[in-house]
């Protein structure tokens, strides 16, 4: 069912995850800002940009559909950047900026670390996708991208559909997770999970010296397209599925299909084996993290620590074991990346079941050089990006 792992030598793997030309050093040094310290340091648009390393961002409006969108483009050294749209209902203009610059930066790390030919890049539509999605919505977005020529390459995120990016296609080809039918891989979520519900097997192997998650207690925060695919792998394997959502009707539904338990209230301080955080980002925070009764962090959602440095390293003093999200959540974009790379739906899943191993890589490092997972998956992800620039 998943892919066997045959765990080698962290430094052989290094090399064979980043390339020949880096054999001279196994140890990958490399400094990065903190989420606290981007977001404090600068308020104006291109210092911001400057500061996480942004090549374009593109905003754009449009009267008549009442569309307002963000396109960020972070960094296109390995490819083209791919990366999905959000729809949310963004309080403010900032908090949709922020959002936009910190997703696709982070796309950049996970396509990277996944070892895809392709950059960072991501989209938010500023709007709720349940009153104000429309057809001509989505094409007008649809003729921003094509704008970009390439550059970026849109699919879904949070609030898209499949549907969405068949109306994106009519205006350009620079679309994935298309439908099967138009010969795409369709929604990307179900990969994800897979994905994730590898990471989070390598952990246990990790911690516990055996993969199975039979008898687990695992808390799945957000039982959307990803968190309920999710559910189903774990409730397969027999782990006790603990499910927390806002939505209450979906709660009431997967607590009815999977026979899980429903939490609500503090779920921080739920005495379970492993906490999958599949809803929005930042749940893993100073006021969260001293509460949590878990073994293992590894969940679909995307920044799910609200400090890369800082809460990298809390989870590290507790003995907590994180599986850093950029790595377990590159199922979406392994499926996406497929329609690029012409891949079918049996190399996909071969491409996503490796997650388990680079997983088990990533934690072992972070053991051997004593740092925490998530610098560990970073200095991998950096060093292949540099490595590319320098070629
Ligand atoms: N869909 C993908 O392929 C993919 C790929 C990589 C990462 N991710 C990330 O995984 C996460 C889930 O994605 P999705 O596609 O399943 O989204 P989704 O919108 O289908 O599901 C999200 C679920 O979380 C719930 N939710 C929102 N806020 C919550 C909160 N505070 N507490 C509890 N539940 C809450 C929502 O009600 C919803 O049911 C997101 O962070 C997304 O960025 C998704």
């Amino acid at each position: 069912m998943f892919h066997k792992s045959n765990p080698k030598n962290s430094s052989t793997f290094a090399r064979l995850l980043i390339g020949r030309n880096s054999r001279k050093s196994n140890r990958y040094i490399v400094s990065f800002k903190t989420t606290s310290e981007l977001k404090s340091s600068s308020s104006g648009v291109l210092s911001k940009m400057q500061e996480m390393e942004h090549e374009q961002v593109l905003f754009c409006t449009d009267k008549k559909t009442g569309l307002k969108a963000i396109i960020a483009v972070h960094n296109t050294v390995l490819g083209p950047a791919l990366g999905g749209t959000r729809m949310w209902n963004y309080a403010t203009e900032e908090e949709a900026l922020n959002d936009v610059l910190r997703l696709s930066r982070g796309m950049t790390f996970k396509a990277a670390i996944t070892g895809l030919k392709l950059g960072g890049g991501k989209a938010v539509i500023i709007g709720d996708a349940k009153t104000q999605k429309n057809e001509a919505l989505m094409r007008r977005f649809g003729k921003f991208v094509q704008t970009l020529g390439g550059k970026y390459i849109t699919a879904e995120d949070v609030g898209m559909e499949t549907e969405d990016m068949v109306y994106i296609k009519k205006e350009t080809n620079y679309v994935t997770g298309l439908p099967e039918e138009m010969g795409g891989n369709g929604n990307p979520s179900p990969v994800t999970a897979y994905g994730v519900y590898m990471g989070m097997k390598a952990a246990a192997k990790f911690t516990w010296g055996n993969d199975s998650i039979a008898g687990k207690k695992i808390l799945v925060q957000g039982t959307g397209h990803v968190g309920e695919t999710l559910i189903d792998y774990l409730t397969k394997e027999k782990a006790f599925v603990y499910v927390n959502d806002i939505n209450q009707e979906r709660v009431k539904t997967i607590v009815a299909k999977y026979n899980a338990i429903s939490v609500s209230g503090n779920i921080y301080t739920e005495e379970v084996d492993i906490y999958a955080p599949c809803a929005l980002g930042a749940t893993l925070n100073s006021e969260t993290i001293p509460q949590l009764r878990c073994a293992i962090v590894s969940g679909a959602a995307n920044n799910q620590l609200l400090d890369e440095k800082v809460h990298a390293q809390m989870l590290k003093d507790r003995g907590i074991v994180y599986a850093p999200d950029f790595l377990i959540n590159a199922g979406g974009i392994i499926s996406v990346y497929a329609e690029v790379a012409s891949y079918n739906k049996q190399k996909t899943m071969e491409e996503t079941a490796k997650i388990y191993d680079t997983t088990l890589f990533i934690l072992n490092i972070a053991k051997e050089q004593n740092i925490t997972t998530a610098q560990a998956a970073l200095n991998v992800a950096m060093a292949r990006i540099q490595l590319a620039s320098r070629n």
